[in-house]
């Protein structure tokens, strides 16, 4: 049996938030899916998330993490609590010491470093809070703003996986692994 997933209220870096998620962020959350159509594909899913999956994946997500398995935070600013995305922790192995990371942030609050700043506040949980060694993420070769958030948040490329993973209209794209570990610089 897994520890619980047990992590400060919230971590903030005076202008982001990571902090768990509520009701009133769902229709924030709802709506960025609605904004950008290729949003849920982006984040592996099959079809964008709606008001009623959300609160049905926050309901599971108190279990989730009292089983140790995943949790997600509310990416929020720090000057108003208004959420931006979300982030996700998940493939979380106690016995690597070892989680993966997964991120968005609304259309509208794009290019001005949420996610650059919300990965690092994770990397400050993981590392951290949770004493793990290490946090990967994968993406797309051409998620270009992914590869160079990842880049800025202190995590190397590891190689491509080719044709990885089927999406729905059959293409396989390449995808790079990315990873940082406790001990590598901050970026
Ligand atoms: C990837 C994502 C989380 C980045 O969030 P963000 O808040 O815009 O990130 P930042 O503002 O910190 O940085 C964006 C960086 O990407 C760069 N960028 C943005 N679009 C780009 C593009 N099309 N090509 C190249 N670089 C790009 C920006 O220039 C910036 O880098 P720079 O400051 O060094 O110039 C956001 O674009 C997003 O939610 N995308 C859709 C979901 C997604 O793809 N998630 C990852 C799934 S693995």
């Amino acid at each position: 049996m897994s520890p619980p997933l047990a992590f400060p209220p919230r971590v903030d870096d005076g202008v982001v938030v990571l902090r768990p998620l509520r009701e009133p962020d769902f229709a924030p959350f709802a709506r960025a899916f609605a904004d950008d159509p290729a949003l849920h594909r982006r984040v592996g899913r099959a079809t964008p998330h709606t008001e009623r999956s959300i609160a049905e994946e926050t309901a599971a997500e108190v279990r989730a993490r009292e089983r140790g398995t995943w949790a997600r935070f509310a990416i929020a600013r720090a000057r108003d609590d208004a959420l931006g995305g979300a982030l996700l922790l998940h493939d979380v192995s106690w016995r690597h010491r070892r989680a993966e990371v997964g991120l968005w942030v609304a259309p509208a609050g794009r290019g001005s470093g949420a996610g650059t700043r919300a990965l690092a506040l994770a990397c400050r949980l993981v590392f951290g809070h949770l004493g793990f060694d290490r946090l990967q993420l994968f993406t797309e070769t051409s998620n270009r703003a992914m590869r160079a958030v990842a880049a800025r948040a202190g995590f190397r490329e590891e190689g491509v996986l080719r044709a990885y993973q089927r999406e729905p209209d059959g293409a396989r794209p390449d995808i790079v692994i990315a990873a940082r570990l406790a001990s590598d610089p901050p970026g």
